[in-house]
């Protein structure tokens, strides 16, 4: 199997944006409570928070962070989450069937955010409160002082604004599993004005209405022209969200999960153009792909419980990833580079326990599950501008997304470094490839790692937190200005070049 792909450093897509690395803290699970937050764990720093959970965020390479749901957030008041935590209530989360402790709010999380340089992405409750308790929300955590909210968040100990500039207006409103979902025009109409409502307060502030919840939804692309139709002068963004898993066995399709990717985005701007363009407006709506993963989301649904009891901080969606689900993030993370020219902001979802990178045990260590190796590499080596690579592969078809390459790239350069991400989808053999990057003028090969594995099923768990990790890949080498590498079945590659 063999493939070539050549760099011109003039087939420039975009800048790298720096918020394609953002995450997602819900509180759901053990995300939050025994995730970030554990005041009896040994590694607690003075706030409760686990620094060695910090740690492996850092090393993970976050630049966003949306808080605090997801489907969490519309049932959520926020001023039950600040003040003192003797004060605050204990609440019932209809989203996840949880209690809500609430000992971790606003301004506990921006400051755990700034241990781990991260920017914040808040959400509002669109769905089950109103314009009042959003703009409430903006005061509280945006004005430097001398008001009602913004002194409460002072007296509370925070005398710096938090300067929140992403918001997000609702969650997943298309869904019929979200507390108070809409239809597009209900939803369209309350977020167009909650959002002129935010603008008047700050004209400056970075707004994200909801779109589909997936591809697959039967109002796709009904629901974004609605919505914006709706509410396009007042926003800045609109949402995708995309879970992907293997179905039936069917490896070959979930390793092109990204096709999915591919064609989402082109649906999502297709018709934020097309509104646009009704409007006669010169703006452009951008993406905040601030929802997608892989999420084993049927076997969720089976698995729920039918019980009636309330626990605080339960195991939920505690997804314990494989080789093969980290080269699909890794693709899907590529597949978000490779459209950095409209899609600015992302949000791997989620970051700690939860469909998530990191796993924590409560007393007990942290460790990176398989999925963390693609993403923090990634954000580590990408910079500079996006390249779009000339790919010559083979393809193969898939019974979900059609046909697809065998091999895919993408790749980054700066002024002193290029970077390429690569997969090899097929299930068997490796693929021979070759990279032309005469025009970088590049010398030497200063890393390459591949991650894959023999047992494509492989997982790091608790009681093997190593089993996969990254390794060195002997085979690259440069050369006359041709890189030849083997990247294994079934594997994610990157090679930084100087
Ligand atoms: O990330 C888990 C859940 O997935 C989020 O709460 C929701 O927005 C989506 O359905």
């Amino acid at each position: 199997l063999r493939a070539h792909i050549h760099l011109d450093p003039q087939a420039v897509v975009a800048p790298v944006r720096r918020r394609t690395f953002g995450s997602f803290v819900e509180h759901l699970g053990r995300c939050v409570y025994t995730g970030l937050y554990e005041p009896d764990h040994p590694t607690a720093n003075p706030d409760g928070f686990r620094m060695d959970v910090v740690d492996l965020v850092r090393e993970l390479g976050t630049t966003t962070v949306r808080y605090p749901g997801g489907n969490f957030v519309s049932g959520f008041r926020w001023e039950d989450s600040v003040g003192p935590r003797d004060q605050r209530p204990v609440r019932r989360d209809l989203a996840w069937h949880a209690l809500e402790s609430n000992q971790v709010g606003l301004d506990e999380f921006a400051r755990w955010l700034k241990l781990t340089d991260s920017e914040l992405m808040l959400a509002v409750n669109v769905a089950t409160r109103g314009i009042l308790p959003a703009l409430d929300l903006l005061e509280y955590a945006n004005h430097p002082s001398g008001t009602a909210l913004s002194d409460l968040r002072v007296a509370n100990g925070t005398p710096e604004p938090h300067d929140v500039r992403m918001w997000c207006l609702g969650n997943e409103m298309d869904g019929p599993w979200q507390t108070g979902f809409m239809t597009a025009d209900d939803y369209g109409k309350i977020a167009a004005r909650t959002a002129a409502a935010m603008k008047m307060a700050d004209k400056n502030l970075e707004l994200v209405v909801c779109g589909s919840s997936g591809s697959g939804m039967p109002t796709f692309g009904d629901w974004e022209r609605t919505v914006l139709e709706h509410a396009y002068d007042h926003v800045d963004y609109v949402s995708c969200h995309a879970y992907y898993q293997v179905h039936d066995g069917d490896l070959g399709s979930f390793l092109a999960s990204a096709n999915d990717m591919d064609y989402f985005i082109d649906t999502v701007l297709a018709t934020a153009d097309h509104v646009g363009h009704k409007k006669r407006s010169a703006k452009k709506i951008n993406i905040s792909f601030d929802e997608w993963n892989v999420w084993y989301l049927e076997e969720h649904m089976a698995s729920q419980e039918a019980g009636d009891e309330w626990r605080h901080a339960p195991r939920q969606l505690e997804d314990v990833y494989t080789v093969a689900d980290a080269v699909v993030v890794g693709n899907l993370l590529m597949t978000l580079l490779k459209r950095s020219d409209r899609v600015t902001s992302a949000s791997l979802a989620q970051l700690v326990n939860v469909i998530a990178p990191i796993m924590t045990e409560p007393g007990g260590p942290a460790w990176r599950q398989t999925t963390f190796y693609p993403f923090s590499i990634t954000s580590r080596l990408a910079s500079g501008e996006v390249i779009r690579p000339a790919t010559e592969t083979p393809a193969y078809a898939t019974a979900r997304h059609g046909e697809a390459s065998v091999v895919d790239a993408v790749a980054t350069v700066d002024e002193d470094r290029c970077s390429v991400f690569l997969v090899n989808r097929d299930l068997r053999k490796s693929a021979q490839v070759t990279i032309d990057v005469r025009g970088l003028g590049s010398s030497h090969i200063a890393e390459a790692v591949t991650l894959a594995d023999a047992d494509v099923y492989a997982k790091n768990t608790l009681a093997e937190q190593h089993r996969v990790t990254p390794y060195a890949n002997t085979s690259a080498a440069l050369a006359d200005g041709v890189v030849t590498i083997e990247l294994p079945p079934v594997s994610w590659t990157a090679i930084a070049l100087r």
